[in-house]
């Protein structure tokens, strides 16, 4: 059976409100993700979210008195079409990646759940730094889909979408290889039950 795009998936999950569970999902790990680039953060940042689902991360980070514009960039169109109706002042773009690229350059990106999607996911890594990030800018990037994950593993074949597994040395040499300083690994919002996000970050 030919494999079905991402993005149709997630237009579906829009339409019948999953995207509110996955919300809640994914909060734990993102929280995390923004505390540890908290302390990155300059007054007056600008940051982009790439795919944004339904738009609660870059409404999350309006509300950070820093943040002087906050764009959203999805490929599912009714997921886009949904960020807008909860707030219809946030900049969103509805496009698909890697082909599209920003206007202009962020001082943040910011990225849950997205990367693995692609079929060639540490090339997008070289396309934000070279394309979307300002210089001294920062990248944070969760991927629950990886190969340390082995609950993970199952997922493409139930969804019948690619995904792109990669093991934790294979994103962090991604990150080193587009360029990235400083990088580091994290894995959050462990349980008992889960291994965890994994994190990647990394400056320009
Ligand atoms: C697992 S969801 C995560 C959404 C959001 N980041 C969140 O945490 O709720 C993945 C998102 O990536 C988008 N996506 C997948 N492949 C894409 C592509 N090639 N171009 C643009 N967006 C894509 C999907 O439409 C979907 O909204």
């Amino acid at each position: 059976m030919q494999k079905r795009l991402a993005t149709d998936i997630f237009s579906e999950w829009a339409v019948i409100g999953k995207d509110e569970g996955m919300e809640k999902g994914h909060l734990n790990s993102v929280n995390e993700m923004l505390s540890i680039v908290d302390s990155s953060l300059k007054s007056g940042f600008s940051a982009i979210d790439v795919g944004c689902g339904n738009g609660w991360v870059c409404r999350k980070l309006s509300n950070d008195e820093r943040c002087r514009k906050v764009v959203g960039i999805d490929g599912s169109k009714e997921m886009i079409e949904k960020a807008k109706s909860i707030d219809s002042n946030m900049e969103y773009y509805h496009a698909l990646l890697p082909e599209w690229k920003p206007d202009e350059k962020f001082d943040f990106v910011h990225s849950m759940e997205f990367l693995y999607y692609l079929e060639k996911p540490l090339e997008m890594l070289k396309e934000f730094y070279n394309f979307w990030i300002r210089p001294e800018g920062i990248l944070i990037a969760g991927i629950d889909f990886y190969l340390e994950n082995e609950d993970s593993h199952s997922w493409p074949e139930r969804l019948n979408v690619h995904m792109t597994k990669l093991s934790i040395d294979d994103w962090k040499k991604g990150m080193l290889d587009a360029g990235f300083k400083d990088v580091e690994i994290h894995q959050v919002a462990t349980k008992e039950d889960f291994i965890g996000t994994l994190v990647i970050f990394g400056k320009k």
